[in-house]
């Protein structure tokens, strides 16, 4: 617990004078009132989200900025609005109704933020799947959620088993190849994205909702089970558009960038709802990360707020301040991270290249939106994921559900409720009652102190999930999948800590008989998980052991492996077979 010299505010202008006056009377009702809802009583995230700039005469600023190595494009809120008006009417036309879930599997393009939006428009719940997931996760996804139709790329579309779901009604195939015969003509249930755009009205009739009916499930892990379908509503927006205000800092004019691909909950909340909320220019960048890629596209848009990760700076930090000399990033003013601890010399880095600090903030795809922030009107602190947001209260809470004092570490946990707070575990009550276990507060996993000053220090996970570069893999899930190889008996799965990705996972496998461990074998079962689940769930490390530790009850001990693995005490080993 070691405190680092605190960062001053930097600039002066935010959209936040004084954390302290923030938090004084704060109340979320008064944020209604930048909605029309709050006067039509007509509730959809998306209408505010665009048609709303539309119908307030800004209908000609540039809501997306979109390029990739191969396109370069920009849309008005206008053109939003249209093209999202469309993939609505397209949905209608297949039968599409409120609450039903539509799915998306595709890199990040321009026509992946019509079919979202359009998706919300026709009351439908939209569910945003990483390009990188291989088949058993599309499955589990697709299956638990069932999904009646799904928008992805004749190029994915040999990841998705789709003759194994039911649910699944219709394909709509989008991108190179969509209009080449035999993908849809022939089969019942396909249809070209193009060829239904362009038949489709500019002119929907939007499904208004209530705000508490859904509008989006992620997908996330746990320490056990398959991956939980994490249901977020239409009233998320209040806490998307005011945490876009205050944590972003986002202004009328600002060029603003979230790194975050939607297939992830920062991709939504930040990469969708809060900058359009605000009204703001929406950056998105397609292809792969470089440091030349990243910084170019920082200066070419001329980017103002910009929103990452931890992982990210950490290799822009290993690739030099030189690369940064050779780019224009005057134009930056704000920088934040998410996902996973900003090491203090991250920010201090950041500090002397850029100029500017890194904003840290916490939250969780289960929280929908920003929780815990370092704010541009308060002074940082290297190392702490800042203070509570306005109107929230995050405690450190023991098992018992009893606040603790400053410095000492327990369960973070914040008082329920919140408007962003997820709604449910889809078809799984008992796992959403779990985070509620304690009357009064949601209970997030992770374990933090606070300090004298109120700022939030996080300490670990309490569970056994990891975070490789920022991206959560449930140990459970990657085990399940190690086990399926035909050599492997028995696999145990931790996270290891690494100094780029935070972790990185580490699988120890005991093989079956008359296998015989080998480097061959670790490189194959890399690609197997690879292949079958998802590259970035794919073990980096590999150990052979003859034996596992287990519980009597035949469950792997993963703490004792990575107690191992860390040189550190066991613990209690009374529930160890012999
Ligand atoms: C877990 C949530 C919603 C953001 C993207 C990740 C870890 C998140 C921080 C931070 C340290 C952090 C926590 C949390 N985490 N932000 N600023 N400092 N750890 O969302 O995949 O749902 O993961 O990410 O462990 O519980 P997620």
């Amino acid at each position: 617990m070691k405190e680092t010299e605190p960062i001053k505010v930097m600039t002066e202008g935010h959209n936040m004078k004084s954390y302290a006056k923030a938090c004084e009377n704060f109340d979320w009702r008064d944020m209604e009132k930048a909605f029309s809802w709050y006067e039509t009583g007509k509730v959809n995230a998306a209408y505010e989200a665009i048609d709303r700039h539309v119908d307030s005469g800004k209908g000609d600023k540039t809501a997306l900025l979109y390029s990739d190595p191969k396109r370069e494009e920009r849309y008005s809120f206008r053109e939003m609005k249209e093209q999202s008006d469309r993939f609505g009417n397209v949905l209608k036309k297949l039968g599409i109704q409120k609450g039903d879930r539509v799915f998306i599997f595709m890199p990040r393009t321009p026509e992946l933020y019509f079919s979202f939006l359009g998706i919300l428009k026709v009351g439908a719940i939209a569910g945003p799947l990483f390009e990188a997931f291989m088949e058993a996760a599309i499955r589990d996804r697709l299956e638990d959620s069932e999904a009646v139709a799904l928008v992805t790329t004749p190029q994915l579309l040999s990841r998705v088993p789709h003759k194994e779901l039911p649910a699944l009604k219709h394909i709509i195939l989008v991108g190179e190849g969509e209009l080449d015969e035999g993908f849809y003509q022939l089969e019942e249930g396909f249809c070209s994205f193009r060829k239904e755009m362009a038949e489709a009205s500019t002119e929907l009739e939007m499904e208004w909702v209530d705000r508490e009916d859904g509008m989006l499930i992620h997908y996330t892990s746990g320490s056990t089970g398959k991956p939980k379908g994490v249901f977020h509503v239409h009233n998320a927006m209040l806490q998307h558009y005011q945490t876009g205000k205050w944590v972003l800092d986002l202004k009328e004019d600002d060029i603003y960038w979230c790194t975050a691909d939607p297939g992830w909950v920062t991709g939504t909340s930040y990469g969708i709802f809060a900058p359009w909320l605000n009204g703001v220019t929406n950056v998105i960048r397609g292809g792969r990360f470089s440091p030349e890629d990243w910084y170019g596209t920082l200066e070419k848009n001329g980017v103002t707020v910009w929103y990452s990760a931890p992982t990210a700076f950490r290799m822009l930090m290993g690739a030099g301040a030189d690369v940064v000399k050779q780019f224009d990033l005057s134009k930056l003013r704000h920088l934040l991270s998410v996902g996973e601890p900003l090491n203090p010399e991250v920010v201090r880095w950041g500090l002397e290249t850029y100029g500017k600090r890194i904003h840290d903030n916490w939250w969780m795809t289960e929280t929908g939106g920003i929780l815990i922030s370092n704010y541009p009107a308060m002074e940082v602190k290297p190392g702490s994921m800042g203070k509570p947001f306005p109107g929230v209260k995050a405690a450190i809470i023991d098992d018992q559900g009893n606040e603790l004092p400053p410095m000492r570490m327990g369960n973070l946990a914040i008082r329920t409720p919140w408007p962003s707070m997820m709604r449910k575990i889809w078809k799984n009550e008992a796992k959403y009652s779990e985070y509620f276990r304690i009357p009064g507060w949601y209970i997030s996993g992770d374990s933090a102190y606070r300090d004298e000053d109120g700022y939030f220090w996080f300490q670990g996970r309490i569970d056994d999930v990891i975070n490789t570069s920022g991206e959560r893999v449930g140990p459970f899930e990657v085990e399940s999948k190690l086990v399926e190889h035909p050599a492997i008996a028995e696999a145990g799965v931790i996270g290891k800590p690494d100094p780029v990705r935070g972790e990185i996972i580490k699988a120890f496998i005991s093989l079956r008989k008359g296998h015989e461990p080998s480097d061959e074998l670790k490189e194959q079962i890399r690609v197997f998980v690879k292949e079958g689940l998802a590259a970035h769930a794919a073990p980096r490390e590999i150990e052979f052991k003859d034996k596992l530790p287990k519980t009597r009850s035949g469950k792997i001990m993963r703490r004792v492996l990575k107690a191992w693995e860390l040189d550190l005490p066991t613990g209690d080993l009374s529930t160890m077979e012999d």
